[in-house]
């Protein structure tokens, strides 16, 4: 049997997939970027949602298709798709999306631009920075991404508010669950952060009722999903002063065109959907962990729930 990696990345990938295979006694030679391959006989599909593979329907042995990425809102509702699907849960990308939001919250928390951007010499010692613990951060999502990211914030000592589908159980952070309980985790939250995935219940979550929750100034993070926010709702929100800025790493349509309002719209800044991006060394290692566990007969963290969508 063979493991078809379905990427067009597979060099920046190879190095990484021949130590971690070999470390965890996996034949590395089963690997093929072959197109060509025997469909039966496939036992695993590692997938890149920017391969051109679409049509899943004959590889009628693989035991499950392993996604590169956590996202999984294309993959999921592929019909030809019948085999389990695992999505990425990664050590490197949690990393990744740790340091994206602490960088971007704290430019906002200690309103670091007033000096970056103006070494004018006018020296604004009256602008003093508030402490974490006076600052509630919502996040939208507890998930693998959202309670990392958490767990770090709260250290620091920021108050954290996280909303999911479930209860959590979430050292120094406030579990609020359930459709109702969202307006609550709005109502207080000076900084949220959207870390949702983009299923049929989430999309344009972020819209002029959720928006007119939040308290007067609040600063938005979106690196979950693009589609996740209403475009024309967040601009009118941000241009009447309601919202003080939003920081964007995804879009409904990547990449952002260059005449999108976003990218000169004065109190939005974008990164271009980096935030947590699959880093190839640990993601070959969690990777050779799911076939593993999946040769073992066991389930491997990521198991996507059709029904759920994510
Ligand atoms: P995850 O582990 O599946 O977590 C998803 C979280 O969202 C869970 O807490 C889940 O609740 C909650 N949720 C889902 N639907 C909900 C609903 N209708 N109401 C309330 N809560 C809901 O996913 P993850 O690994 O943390 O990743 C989250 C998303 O981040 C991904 O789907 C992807 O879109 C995005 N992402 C972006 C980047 C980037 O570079 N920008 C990188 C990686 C991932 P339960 O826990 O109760 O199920
Ligand atoms: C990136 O956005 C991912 O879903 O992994």
């Amino acid at each position: 049997m063979s493991i078809l990696f379905s990427s067009p990345s597979w060099s920046k990938y190879k190095d990484h997939f021949k130590s971690a295979f070999k470390k965890n006694k996996l034949n590395f030679s089963e690997i093929t970027t072959d197109f060509n391959t025997e469909s039966t006989d496939v036992e695993f599909i590692i997938y890149d949602p920017s391969s051109q593979l679409r049509d899943f329907s004959t590889f009628t042995n693989a035991k499950a298709v392993l996604n590169l990425w956590a996202g999984v809102e294309e993959i999921v509702q592929n019909k030809t798709l019948k085999k389990p699907l695992i999505r990425l849960v990664d050590e490197g990308m949690k990393q990744g999306m740790i340091e994206w939001c602490l960088a971007h919250i704290l430019r906002h928390h200690l309103n670091t631009d007033v000096h970056v951007k103006n070494q004018d010499g006018i020296w604004r010692s009256d602008i003093v920075p508030p402490l974490a613990s006076e600052i509630t951060i919502g996040i939208l999502g507890l998930g693998e991404l959202g309670s990392a990211v958490a767990q770090s914030l709260s250290a620091i000592g920021f108050n954290i508010n996280g909303w999911s589908q479930t209860k959590k159980n979430i050292p120094n952070v406030k579990s609020y669950f359930g459709t109702d309980s969202l307006i609550k985790v709005l109502h207080s939250a000076q900084i949220l952060i959207v870390l949702l995935p983009l299923t049929p219940k989430t999309k344009y979550i972020i819209n002029a009722s959720t928006l007119k929750l939040l308290p007067k100034g609040a600063i938005i993070l979106n690196p979950g999903r693009g589609l996740l926010i209403n475009d024309n709702d967040l601009l009118t929100l941000l241009d009447s002063n309601h919202i003080r800025h939003a920081t964007l790493d995804v879009f409904a349509q990547e990449p952002l065109i260059p005449s999108h309002r976003y990218w000169s719209h004065p109190k939005v800044t974008v990164t271009p959907h980096i935030a947590a991006h699959t880093r190839p060394s640990s993601s070959a290692e969690t990777i050779a962990q799911s076939i593993l566990k999946i040769r073992a007969g066991e389930k491997p963290r990521g198991f996507v729930s059709r029904k759920e969508f994510y």
